[in-house]
């Protein structure tokens, strides 16, 4: 089936969350026709789930507290939060650009928290040194952020295409991108004529069981951008968030997150017997950095006398100088809901896949190495995050990246570094891999969390094997189960790979960080469509 009806811009961009909305206001600006295509509504995306907020180092008379604080030292803290393989450049572009991000969002009406001065407020968080790290409505920041990004772009007029999902690229007999294979809400695929597309389309948080993100993050940038040719790099560093409230073994689909900045503010974990979980454990204690304190929690649970516990706990009643329901209504809330009252009772938690470090490499402006294709947000691999991404990063990451790379866009067009994309049918539905989701979420679940072993990652390739059928993307569902298998063969094939420990990679078998491996593993597809691993590159300036 080819697609039966067409439009054309200078610039597709792909999801609504922060870093696409951020792209599509830059390119407005730059005077790109920017078409906005989502395969769910504007608002269904991850964004508006951030709770904790921005880490940004402001001028000490915008924000309260830590004065001294420095973008040099939020680069430190987050090159140690990912372990070793964040690469430094990108790290000081982006966490330079934050300050100059956040004044241009709050120009489009956001509205940030303030402290009793009437400054900024802000808290901390895991692997953060300082104060630093901004936030709305308590903790709902995610929200604030897209909404003010949201009311700006239909201010504007931006061209939005929601219930629209990506399937393929168009590209040119080399190799360029030059359009966007779509299905409409009713699966009728259609195609837009660009010379740039722009992924935006967030993460792969339903690779799991339990998630903190919805039921969109389904991985699909990554495989649009693998089947156009570009790399990944990464993919086994999958983050998951320590504190994610516990509702019950059977826990499916997104669940409610429990914010760090409640450990910022004093909260701290215990175990069932009420001993402290991280005492001892690093020097930074309740705030370590998240891999720390996932893999702390996950050791303690599987320690417990008399079997293995499925969560700890949250103990924030013993804090003093925050108004809980206040500072936090949105955990208040999900906690309400579950008959927990944080004021009195320990927070049930356990760890719940939350980011994928990983992603499709990429500049800190957006550049694959495929030329017309770009990637801004949680799909693209900048070298930000390392092997663990440092906690409220990645709202900032959107918003500098998604800027720059619609920059990036207009002056490769300026140049006439892109190819002119035609007028003729757009590709056919491509068919490919299409694995039972629940049974890889329970086997991704089971077997590449935290703490994997080669056997393990070796049933999860054999049960893949045999879930797996060739069909055709032709439905939303279709796209979905097929960027889900092809992500999950990513992440197991360089988890396998990695014989060690590092980040958010723990290897029963390989306990140990090896330097050796103090390096990227970079994923591309081979001619039969399969994840492999490539040879190291060179990633600094994308593949
Ligand atoms: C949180 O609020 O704990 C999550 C923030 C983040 O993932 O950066």
């Amino acid at each position: 089936m080819t697609a039966r009806w067409a439009a054309g811009a200078d610039l597709v961009v792909v999801g609504t969350g922060v870093a696409g909305l951020s792209a599509a206001l830059r390119a407005r600006e730059l005077g790109l026709r920017t078409l906005v295509v989502t395969k769910g509504a504007a608002n269904d995306g991850n964004t508006r789930w951030a709770q904790g907020g921005v880490a940004v180092v402001l001028p000490s008379e915008d924000a309260a507290r830590d004065s001294a604080d420095s973008v040099a030292a939020h680069a430190a803290d987050t090159v140690t939060a990912g372990a070793g393989l964040c690469d430094e450049a990108a790290v000081e572009e982006i966490i330079a650009g934050g300050p100059a991000a956040i004044t241009a969002l709050r120009g489009l009406g956001a509205r940030f928290d303030a402290a009793e001065d009437g400054r900024l407020a802000r808290t901390r968080e895991g692997g953060h040194t300082a104060f630093r790290v901004i936030h709305a409505g308590g903790d709902a920041t995610g929200a604030e952020v897209e909404r003010a990004l949201l009311a700006s772009a239909r201010d504007g007029a931006i061209p939005m295409l929601e219930h629209h999902v990506a399937v393929d690229t168009a590209r040119t007999a080399s190799g360029a991108v030059v359009g966007l294979l779509l299905l409409d809400h009713n699966g009728i695929p259609g195609v837009v004529h660009a010379p740039a597309v722009l992924l935006a389309t967030g993460g792969s948080g339903q690779l799991y069981q339990a998630t903190t993100n919805p039921d969109v993050a389904t991985a699909d940038g990554l495989s649009v951008a693998l089947r156009a040719g570009a790399t990944a790099a990464d993919v086994e560093f999958v983050q998951f968030h320590p504190t994610v409230l516990y509702t019950g073994a059977g826990a499916r689909g997104r669940c409610p997150l429990v914010t760090e900045a409640v450990r910022g503010e004093g909260a701290i974990l215990l175990d069932a017997t009420g001993a402290r979980v991280m005492a001892g454990v690093h020097p930074l204690e309740d705030l370590a950095p998240r891999d720390v304190v996932s893999a702390a929690i996950t050791a303690r649970m599987t320690q417990a006398p008399g079997g293995v516990d499925d969560h700890v706990y949250l103990d924030a009643t013993r804090l003093s100088t925050v108004d809980f329901k206040r500072r936090f209504p949105t955990v208040y809330a999900a906690c309400a809901e579950v008959g927990v009252d944080p004021l009195v009772d320990p927070i049930p938690v356990a760890p719940a896949a939350h980011f994928h470090c990983g992603g499709v490499v990429s500049t800190v402006d957006g550049r694959t190495g495929v030329t017309g294709l770009y990637a801004a947000g949680e799909v693209a691999r900048t070298g930000l995050h390392g092997a663990n991404r440092l906690a409220s990063n990645s709202l900032l990451e959107g918003l500098v990246v998604g800027a720059r790379a619609a920059d990036a866009v207009a002056a490769d067009l300026a140049a006439g570094l892109l190819a002119t994309p035609c007028t003729a049918p757009g590709p056919a539905i491509p068919v490919a891999p299409i694995a039972d989701r629940d049974t890889l979420q329970r086997v991704m679940s089971r077997y590449a969390a935290i703490g994997r072993d080669a056997e393990g990652l070796a049933v999860v390739g054999s049960v893949l094997d045999v879930s797996t059928v060739d069909r055709p993307l032709d439905s939303r569902q279709a796209v979905e189960d097929a960027a889900l298998t092809l992500a999950a063969r990513a992440v197991i094939a360089s988890a396998a790979r990695r014989t060690e420990s590092r980040g958010c990679q723990v290897r029963t078998d390989f306990p140990e960080r090896d330097e050796q491996w103090r390096h990227s593993l970079v994923v591309r597809l081979n001619p039969s469509g399969q994840p492999v691993l490539a040879a190291p590159l060179e990633l600094r300036g994308a593949a």
